[in-house]
């Protein structure tokens, strides 16, 4: 019996006032038109907890660019789903804060570009430091809860110091600090974002630091660079395993990078309950469990631990979703991975590629 995800990440929108280099989000965007409606969310929301999820991000794109955000947020709510807005603070106004509390907003996760505001707009490709600052302040007179997300990469490494200062500032109580993982747009800027290894080590040592100084006062989470440190990771807790990702346009998906993956079929809300895309559908049942693996992984102690790395990146490095994450020292193409970091050079001010273009 396959065992009930817990978690739910709501992609509301595609649209988006900023333009990261990083995002992950795919190269073709699903237009606002066809974007589920508040309707069609309660109705997902509602066989999400009756199939055991207990928590939803609400994310994008920027979810505070659709203004049946409210409707939205009390819908998980009154499914007894914790909501936590996962934003970039642009378009965030004390009474638009006051009207999500009151729908039942729970939590606000911040993303933050860089501790120094030009820095930080270089990066997003848009105006944006002073809404975050403002943001969270309102998040803080709120009383929510603020954690704020760090995608780091080569612009902004060095930086660690004045982003846990900036943290601090600001009244969050979590940082993620995210390494960039090369999914959709990130992976066409892979060659200006990845930084080289000193560069981490540095950065690492200085978490180290500061979770000493802070003893609690700031929880500051690593997620690894696992092309940097070799180490695979367990993606999305396992695939199928814990937690499912429904697109803009209802199509739901074991991760938000699976929709690259040619083949897969994923299912759509629309066409399909719940219950059956969890359990049943080709798309959950591809790579779930250990069946579909091949060695070296099939026999590898690791392989319940790491579940063979990221299925995403085996596809964006070897063209092959069922190989051993590249990313993994015994991988036969662990050298596609150490020639991509042996080329890396540091560098503040890397050259990115923007999207010019929004959802249609
Ligand atoms: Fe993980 Fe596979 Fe590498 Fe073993 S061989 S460590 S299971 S990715
Ligand atoms: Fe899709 Fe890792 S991002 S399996």
């Amino acid at each position: 019996m396959t065992a009930p995800p817990w978690a739910l990440l709501a992609e509301l929108t595609h649209g988006c006032p900023l333009r990261c280099p990083y995002c992950s989000n795919p190269l073709e965007l699903t237009a606002r038109s066809a974007e589920l409606t508040a309707g069609q969310w309660a109705d997902v929301f509602r066989q999400a907890a009756a199939l055991g999820v207990v928590q939803t991000h609400l994310s994008g794109g920027e979810p505070l660019l659709r203004r049946d955000l409210d409707a939205i947020v009390a819908a998980a709510d009154g499914a007894a789903i914790h909501t936590q807005l996962v934003t970039s603070g642009v378009g965030l106004s004390a009474g638009r804060l006051r009207g999500l509390v009151a729908a039942g907003l729970r939590s606000v996760q911040l993303s933050v570009q860089h501790a120094d505001a030009a820095a930080s707009e270089r990066i997003a490709g848009a105006r944006s430091f002073t809404a975050k600052e403002r943001a969270a302040r309102l998040v803080r007179e709120a009383r929510l809860p603020l954690g704020l997300n760090v995608v780091l990469h080569r612009a902004n490494l060095d930086a660690l110091d004045a982003l846990v200062e900036l943290a601090l500032a600001w009244g969050a109580e979590r940082v993620e600090l995210a390494n960039t993982q090369f999914y959709g747009w990130a992976l066409r800027n892979r060659d200006a974002l990845l930084p080289d290894r000193a560069q981490v080590a540095r950065a690492h040592a200085a978490v180290e630091r500061w979770r000493e100084r802070l003893a609690g006062r700031l929880d500051l989470v690593w997620v690894v660079p696992d092309y940097v440190d070799g180490t695979p990771k367990p993606c999305m807790g396992g695939w199928g395993a814990v937690s499912m990702t429904v697109a803009p346009d209802g199509t739901v998906l074991p991760c938000p990078a699976a929709a690259a993956l040619p083949g897969l079929g994923a299912p759509n809300v629309k066409d399909h309950a719940l219950e059956w895309i969890w359990r049943e559908s080709p798309a959950f049942n591809a790579y779930r469990g250990e069946e579909w693996m091949r060695e070296p992984c099939r026999g590898c102690a690791l392989r319940a631990t790491d579940f063979g790395g990221c299925r995403c990146q085996a596809y964006a490095l070897t063209g092959d979703a069922t190989r051993t994450d590249p990313v993994c020292p015994k991988s036969p193409d662990h050298g596609l991975v150490t020639a991509l970091v042996d080329a890396a050079r540091p560098d503040p001010r890397p050259g990115y590629s923007y999207r010019t273009e929004g959802p249609r």
